[in-house]
């Protein structure tokens, strides 16, 4: 096996590259004067597994993986499997108006038509992964949050949301403690409302989890109601630390601490998923 790295994840790579005690492929990776990508890869895959890891967010790391995809199936390897860890567009898996896009399905399709496999990485909604014209799965990063929030011993794990259930209930047996969550309305993009719920936090060091933290709003309104209910002491952790428009910023103030998993690449990747990964390349589709 033998791993090619997009620029967006080579952290992530590398840490794969240790887990499996396999090569990293020699990559040339730049952009022409006009921003155009440019994509080279050194090694002979020939008759190889290939692992390609690359997000699909920002648009011009969609357009790196595309070209990465087909850079590695000219040298006609056995099997490449993608990894996309964290899939821009998986939120937009709807029609919402007439006109518009399923702009999931669109990437869904376009990854993987040249890939034997697509693997993904707490997919906002999995069903997304029916329109693959590939096998394709999706794996928890939970585990690796559990790993890391053992540090901070919280007593509590909450979901911000109904959508988050699954993941606080991966990290919460993991940890062996209690559970909730709250019930949240989005209004638009940056502006999202929190019925109040009673929630047995007083006294707790709460962890509330989730798989994306975009604007923070969904993390802030969540901090609010677990203070005023008590807890003692919140924080925050996420699989894909999207951080938009300051959001690092804006949760530093409210929390008592904040990490994401190595997915996307910035100052509070604290907590790789290779193990994971590598976990589910070793057990095959
Ligand atoms: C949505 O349901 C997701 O699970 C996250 O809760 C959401 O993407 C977070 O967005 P924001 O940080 O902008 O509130």
């Amino acid at each position: 096996m033998i791993i090619v790295s997009g620029s967006a994840s080579t952290d992530l790579s590398s840490q794969l590259s240790k887990e499996l005690d396999a090569p990293l492929a020699i990559t040339e990776l730049k952009r022409f004067p006009d921003g155009e990508g440019y994509v080279r890869i050194h090694d002979d895959l020939a008759g190889q597994e290939v692992v390609i890891v690359q997000n699909s967010y920002p648009d011009p790391n969609l357009v790196e993986l595309l070209l990465l995809q087909d850079a590695v199936m000219e040298y006609k390897p056995a099997r490449v499997i993608t990894v996309v860890p964290y899939f821009g567009y998986a939120r937009q898996d709807k029609k919402f108006n007439q006109g518009e896009p399923i702009s999931a399905r669109a990437l869904t399709r376009h990854m993987t038509r040249f890939t034997t496999e697509l693997i993904t990485i707490d997919l906002h909604e999995t069903s997304i992964l029916e329109w693959s014209d590939s096998p394709a799965r999706n794996i928890s990063g939970m585990p690796a949050i559990a790993r890391a929030l053992k540090e901070y011993a919280p007593d509590f794990i909450l979901s911000p949301d109904k959508g988050a259930v699954d993941l606080a209930t991966i990290v919460a047996d993991h940890l062996g403690c209690g559970w909730d969550y709250l019930e949240k309305t989005r209004l638009d993009g940056e502006t999202v409302v929190m019925k109040a719920k009673k929630v047995d936090v007083a006294g707790k060091k709460v962890a509330i989890v989730d798989d994306i933290i975009a604007t923070g709003g969904t993390i802030i309104r969540a901090t609010e109601q677990l203070r005023d209910q008590g807890a003692t002491y919140v924080m925050a952790a996420c699989t894909h630390g999207l951080f938009t428009g300051g959001a690092i910023e804006r949760l530093n103030p409210v929390l008592d601490g904040l990490f994401s998993t190595d997915t996307l690449m910035n100052s509070t990747s604290k907590v790789s998923v290779a193990v994971e990964l590598a976990d589910a390349l070793q057990q095959k589709n």
